[in-house]
């Protein structure tokens, strides 16, 4: 076993043990929820400390976490929304997507990725993805420009880079911009660039289940001033710069209206908790990366698991831990083994199901299985097991042990 007890989880296992939520949901408290944030001492003074600041809306403590955040990157400017929905939206605005554009966005991800782009009555056009990564097929990426398309929006999924040299090879040949969905990639890298330095503009999200957690919240980063400025202002009404200085002693009565915004700016209660949470987040990827190590181990004598396919040539941020089954060696599905897990006390969920599987997009656009080879086929087989920081070493035990029970009860 080469799982070891992370420090910071000791504080959270501690401090949680007879309040977490997650327990408190289950009748059964052996249960293992699929995730739980890893939430210590520091997180919670820092909030504290800002409900008695008196300033609990966007203020210092977000203008630190955008400077940590964007040197942690290694970028010129972060800008802080209150989801990576919101700033997926604003890097789209921002590179001047329009009505009647289309948006190259992989069918495996979150509705969140699609959605931004019908919000400027801009089409979303789905691709397939790789068989072993999950992440965009550059190959039907190329097959799926027209004339109509202005950008890529390539998602890293579970926290593997996708194929960064060629999608960006690719917008530059045919003038495209690329944002990128880095959801689940903190801290990926591809080669030696970190993401967040790469594409045009980078999305990253703060929900409780990502790398880091504010409960909600997103941050947008760019090496472009202008943008960072556009992303900033309409991120606040559309209300010329430092807005959020009105009600300061620094700020003025005085402002104006440039553009109809949006209200996605971030708090400094959030703020405060992201700014602990980046200083763990190194530790929280080891952990995660000793978790896959342990998970990779467990499994490597089962044929009827596909343990997750790792590049060599990424950092993966183990975001999710994908198992696919070989359901051809089972007797039971997807969603049998899926309830099996739950009855051995261990939560699970998938990601994701396609977007061209659900109604929404299959009837507005006539999207079929078949046009998605890959990812309909990926889709029956793939289960994401719990991975995260606050997890024991039992914790990883008893998933290993689970999988490997209902394997064995359900082998052909
Ligand atoms: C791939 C991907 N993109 C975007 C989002 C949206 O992030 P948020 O919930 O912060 O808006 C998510 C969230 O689950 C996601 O998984």
């Amino acid at each position: 076993m080469q799982y070891t007890k992370p420090a910071t989880a000791s504080v959270s296992r501690s401090r949680y043990n007879k309040t977490r939520p997650s327990d408190t949901m289950q009748t059964d408290r052996d249960f293992l929820p699929f995730h739980t944030p890893d939430i210590g001492n520091e997180e919670i003074k820092s909030v504290v400390e800002t409900l008695r600041s008196g300033w609990l809306t966007t203020g210092n403590k977000v203008k630190t976490f955008e400077t940590d955040f964007a040197k942690y990157i290694g970028c010129q400017h972060a800008v802080a929304v209150n989801s990576g929905t919101a700033a997926l939206h604003l890097a789209l605005d921002a590179v001047g997507i329009k009505e009647g554009d289309e948006v190259i966005v992989p069918t495996m991800t979150f509705t969140a990725t699609a959605e931004v782009v019908l919000y400027f009555k801009a089409k979303p056009v789905l691709v397939d993805c790789e068989a072993g990564t999950f992440n965009i097929d550059p190959l039907d990426v190329e097959r799926k420009i027209t004339p109509k398309t202005r950008a890529i929006i390539p998602v890293h999924m579970a926290g593997q880079s996708c194929e960064m040299d060629w999608i960006m090879e690719i917008a530059r040949k045919h003038k495209l911009k690329v944002i990128e969905d880095a959801a689940h990639a903190l801290p990926t890298r591809f080669d030696d660039k970190m993401i967040g330095t790469i594409g045009d503009i980078t999305c990253f999200s703060f929900y409780v289940t990502k790398p880091i957690a504010t409960g909600e919240g997103g941050m947008a980063v760019t090496n472009n001033p202008d943008w960072a400025e556009r992303m900033r202002i309409m991120s606040l009404h559309g209300i010329s710069k430092d807005a959020w200085k009105r009600y300061t002693n620094e700020g003025s009565w005085f402002y104006e209206v440039l553009f109809p915004g949006y209200k996605y700016n971030l708090t400094d209660i959030a703020a405060a908790l992201g700014i602990e949470q980046l200083k763990k987040c190194d530790r929280f990827w080891q952990a995660r990366k000793q978790i896959a190590a342990a998970y990779d181990e467990g499994f490597a004598a089962l044929p009827e698991i596909q343990r997750p396919a790792c590049m060599p040539n990424t950092q993966h941020a183990w975001h999710l831990y994908i198992i696919q089954l070989a359901t051809e060696r089972l007797r039971i599905d997807r969603a049998g083994f899926i309830n099996a897990l739950k009855d051995e006390g261990v939560g699970t969920s998938v990601h994701f199901i396609p977007l061209h599987l659900h109604p929404y997009y299959r009837d507005m656009f006539g999207y079929q299985p078949a046009d998605f080879p890959t990812a309909s086929r990926v889709f029956e087989g793939i289960i994401s097991l719990p991975i995260y920081p606050a997890m024991s070493e039992q914790n990883v035990k008893k998933v290993i042990a689970a999988v490997t029970e209902v394997v064995g009860k359900n082998r052909r």
